[in-house]
């Protein structure tokens, strides 16, 4: 996995360009009506979905396991705090966080991991602290595409596993949690010479 993310930072750079994503305005949007302070980004990349946050005068921390996209980021959003640390292993204080905001990372990571981390990003969360995580749906073109390595979850690229999501199975990953929302939200991307759109899950989650 890191091999796969340095080589791709180091080659593409940003990758996915300038802007923010979709969901991370949805959840700014949210982020202000609920009068979050601080907000941990796992999975930060070259952080073009922190500074969205940052420039809007949050407290940002970035968890982010390229060295490249490390370097990246501290250029490309200089007010975010980025960690070089893996989302399995975070280098931070328990109940530190008023959220977390997490685009395209869970599904990278296969079911122990997965739930490693979102236990983490629990414990990270305050009381009553917020998610926003969008993932890949079952929805996807890519879906049943590569090697099978578990359930509902492909290698099409070689090196980067991918879990696609059905609504039960996101409900069943945030147990611990009170779902506010869940649905589906069609991001475009351009990026590897052709746009394309993704259609991704998100949910909104509070923790209990
Ligand atoms: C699909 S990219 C999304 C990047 C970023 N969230 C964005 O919206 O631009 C997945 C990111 O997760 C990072 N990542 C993957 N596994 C990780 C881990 N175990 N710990 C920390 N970061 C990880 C990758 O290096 C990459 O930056």
């Amino acid at each position: 996995m890191i091999d796969y993310w340095n080589k791709r930072f180091k080659l593409e750079e940003k990758i996915w360009g300038n802007n923010s994503s979709k969901s991370s305005q949805n959840a700014l949007e949210i982020f202000h009506h609920k009068k979050i302070k601080s907000i941990l980004i796992p999975g930060s990349g070259y952080g073009r979905n922190s500074k969205i946050f940052s420039q809007k005068g949050y407290n940002v921390i970035g968890i982010e396991i390229s060295v490249f996209a490390c370097k990246l980021a501290k250029k490309f959003d200089p007010l975010t705090i980025f960690i070089n640390a893996s989302i399995l292993n975070i280098p931070l204080i328990e109940g530190e966080f008023d959220a977390i905001y997490c685009f395209n990372v869970l599904h990278l990571l296969l079911e122990d991991d997965r739930i490693i981390f979102l236990k983490n990003c629990y414990n990270l969360l305050n009381s009553n602290g917020l998610a926003y995580f969008t993932v890949f749906s079952d929805m996807e073109s890519n879906f049943r595409k590569g090697k099978k390595v578990e359930n509902n979850t492909f290698e099409n690229k070689p090196g980067r596993p991918a879990h696609y999501f059905s609504e039960k199975d996101l409900l069943s990953h945030f147990k611990d949690f009170s779902v506010l929302k869940m649905g589906i939200i069609n991001e475009p991307e351009d990026h590897g010479g052709k746009a394309h759109i993704h259609k991704l899950r998100y949910t909104l989650v509070e923790k209990n």
